[in-house]
């Protein structure tokens, strides 16, 4: 194959350099397009087309529903890994050996104190304050109690941003569900492993010691490496430019929360659990459902279902999918909205509207009945995606700010009034 492109603008035609990756797919390098075609641009409204950046962070291909972080598939690493391990790969490029993995946690650990006044702060919150909206708020706060930017030619002071807001993030996760409980803010214990602090900070009740479910502690563990990365969605393309005009790691990791909540993103979770709700409360009548999602006048959509990348069977979901039997199972819950899950899947894959647009359970389709199982309330489903989100969001602000990447800054095509001549306003 040339390792060119060729393209025809009117008369004149451009050569442009092609882009290989080490798993083979190919970019056109369009950087000179607007200069050699004295103005000409492409236009791509929600980049499906679009390359931002090249990484070498998430692997996944959507026809064939592959996704390996740093080359660890999925399946492997939800099998065999825990979340902090899959964290510090994420970040840092290669699982840690023990002596690695036990510094990490041991610095976070030093780290996961937040400042007391943070408690005003989410005080000051209603309780019916969606909990995405604090924690948005919380981890932007984080920078007025943090002052320092991090300095990205100091691998120390990143480092030291990282294991802070590892440190600090499941706090404010917990804060924010104890705050709509009424319960006290508290912390969980240093003596405890990562995910069995966060269930010791999210579950623990005052008046009783708390016990960790392992049943609970490892769905919880598998569940947020699902969640950890998946190259350039919405929210991590949203840190990624944020961070581009080199604002601090706090902020962007804010506007990356603020991303996630939409319903088409990981506010999905929440959006499943109500849609299973409906379908229940209404009979359990999926095909009335299913009809409404294909009804372009109807603006329902099956939420759970389709992914801009995912064209084949997303390979979160099936674990995921697995993991829910599994776990309901063993905790003797019995959920009627599995079945109508299930139900739904089954119609769906079966109906020509699903199978034609290529639309398959996603990420977000079961995850939401395992944390229910869990005792999570739905509305603090898209925090749970935010937390297992977090390394995959660290770690490719991190690559952007040490490749040294041009702000984020993208054209357009102007489509509004030619000149006028400004008119008085007693002549409007
Ligand atoms: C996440 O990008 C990521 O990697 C995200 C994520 C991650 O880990 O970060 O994987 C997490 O966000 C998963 C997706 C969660 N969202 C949902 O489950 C919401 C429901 N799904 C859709 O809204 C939709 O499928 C998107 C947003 C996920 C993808 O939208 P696209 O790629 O822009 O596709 P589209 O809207 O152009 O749809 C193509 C066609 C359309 O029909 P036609 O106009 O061709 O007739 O498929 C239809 C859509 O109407 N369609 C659906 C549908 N999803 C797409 N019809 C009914 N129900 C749906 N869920």
């Amino acid at each position: 194959m040339s390792e060119i492109a060729k393209l025809q603008v009117g008369d004149q035609s451009y050569e442009f350099p092609l882009i290989k990756g080490t798993e083979n797919e190919l970019a056109i390098n369009i950087k000179t397009l607007r200069g050699a075609t004295n103005g000409v641009i492409t236009i791509d409204p929600g980049f499906k087309n679009t390359g931002s950046c090249e990484s070498a962070i998430t692997f996944l291909d959507g026809e064939k529903g592959i996704l390996r972080f740093r080359g660890y598939s999925i399946e492997e690493l939800a099998e065999k890994a825990n979340f902090l391990e899959v964290a510090y790969a994420l970040i840092f490029g290669n699982l840690p050996t023990s002596e690695q993995l036990e510094k990490f946690h041991s610095d976070i650990k030093a780290k996961s104190v937040v400042d007391d006044d943070v408690k005003k702060i989410i005080d000051a919150f209603p309780k019916t304050a969606h909990p995405m909206g604090i924690l948005s708020s919380l981890t932007s706060a984080l920078t007025a109690f943090n002052p320092s930017s991090v300095n990205v030619e100091s691998e120390e002071e990143v480092y030291n941003a990282i294991v802070k807001i590892m440190g600090k993030f499941p706090v404010l996760v917990a804060w924010t569900m104890r705050k709509k409980q009424g319960l006290p803010l508290n912390y969980g214990s240093n003596s405890l492993g990562y995910i069995e602090n966060v269930m010791k900070m999210m579950f623990e009740q005052p008046n009783e010691n708390y016990e960790i479910n392992t049943i609970v502690k490892n769905a919880l563990d598998k569940l947020l490496i699902l969640h950890a990365d998946h190259e350039q969605n919405c929210s991590t393309s949203t840190v990624r430019i944020v961070g581009s005009s080199h604002a601090g790691l706090f902020a962007s990791l804010s506007a990356g929360i603020s991303a996630l909540w939409g319903p088409l993103h990981g506010g999905a979770n929440q959006a499943v659990l109500e849609m299973l709700e409906a379908i229940k409360e209404d009979g359990g009548d999926t095909k009335k459902y299913m009809a409404k999602a294909k009804d372009k006048n109807d603006p329902f959509r099956l939420m759970g279902f389709g992914h801009r990348v995912y064209k084949n069977f997303d390979p979160r979901a099936k674990i995921i999918k697995k993991a829910a039997d599994e776990v309901l199972n063993s905790l003797g819950v019995d959920d009627p909205i599995l079945e109508i899950a299930k139900g739904l899947e089954r119609e769906a894959l079966s109906d020509p509207y699903f199978v034609d647009r290529k639309l398959y359970p996603n990420v977000d389709f079961y995850s939401g009945i395992i944390y229910r199982a869990m005792g999570i309330p739905v509305e603090m489903f898209t925090v749970m995606f935010a937390l297992g989100r977090l390394p995959g969001w660290i770690a490719q602000w991190k690559e952007m700010r040490f490749k040294k990447e041009p702000i984020g800054r993208p054209r357009q095509i102007y489509t509004g009034e030619n000149e006028r001549p400004f008119t008085p306003i007693q002549k409007r």
